[in-house]
């Protein structure tokens, strides 16, 4: 990739960050980020604008794939389309209820990590197994416990409802990349090698941006009593077409082996 397309984050190159306008600070780590782990509407709001961010980043990312891969096939380009437009419009969905509650565009830093990752390699194969392959199914296992947490801890219905819906509509983002990654695969043996290239590069990525142990955030924040994880979220993966294998070997990651050998299918229909 052209130089002047790249930046160098804590030794490692990546893709430099899409144009944001000039209200906005944009970071590139979690210890140069603004965070709270409680309700406080400054929590609130800071929680809406960095999911808002985070719409637009994979909006770009999937727009960037339709630019730079005008020979892919034309089934696959529609849906990055369509995945376009949906995530513009949960973007513009966040905007909207970050002003209802008093914030602003660049109220907060932002971050454009999975962006800077994603848009570097250089095939669409790549970007969909890293973008909405890892990322957006990550943030679906999130989404199954989010919307509650709107509801539960701060009696946000409206916020809680307006999740529910772009988690829906998720879905069918991971759904695509994990049926074309398959197909792709299953018609040329080196597009599996492209995906572990993208694997492998996303884990030099993930290690490399890491908080150092202790490190706190803007506000003082530990960046660890931040930092969002769910379980596996087995029923989505399964609606998003992975394989009962595929969710196998993720339970084992996350040290759920009591929930492997066949129960993944049982979990999955509750
Ligand atoms: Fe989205
Ligand atoms: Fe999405």
């Amino acid at each position: 990739m052209d130089p002047m397309e790249t930046k160098v984050v804590r030794g490692m190159t990546m893709r430099k960050d899409p144009a944001r306008e000039a209200c906005f600070k944009v970071a590139d780590t979690d210890d140069q980020m603004i965070s709270w782990p409680d309700w406080s509407e400054q929590s609130r709001r800071e929680r809406i604008h960095r999911h808002m961010n985070n719409e637009i980043t994979t909006a770009e990312v999937a727009a960037q794939c339709l630019a730079d891969f005008p020979d892919a096939p034309w089934e696959l380009r529609m849906e990055l389309a369509r995945q376009v437009w949906d995530e513009s419009r949960h973007a513009a969905g966040l905007y909207r209820r970050l002003k209802e509650l008093g914030g602003r565009k660049g109220e907060y830093p932002i971050a454009n990590f999975e962006w800077a990752v994603s848009s570097y390699l250089d095939s669409v194969i790549g970007r969909i197994t890293v973008m909405n392959r890892t990322f957006e199914a990550g943030t679906m296992d999130l989404m199954a416990y989010i919307p509650d947490g709107w509801r539960q801890n701060a009696g946000d219905m409206e916020t809680a409802e307006l999740l529910d819906a772009i988690a829906a509509d998720e879905i069918q983002h991971v759904r695509f990349a994990n049926q074309w990654v398959h197909k792709l695969c299953g018609e040329n043996k080196r597009n599996l090698l492209k995906v572990v290239q993208a694997v492998k590069f996303l884990d030099a990525a993930q290690r490399a941006i890491a908080p150092a142990p202790g490190s706190t955030n803007l506000v003082g924040v530990s960046v660890d009593d931040v930092t969002q994880s769910a379980p596996i979220n087995v029923a989505d993966r399964q609606l998003a077409d992975f394989t009962d294998d595929e969710i196998s070997i993720l339970l084992k990651q996350h040290d759920l082996e009591n929930l492997v050998t066949g129960q993944a299918a049982e979990q999955g229909s509750q």
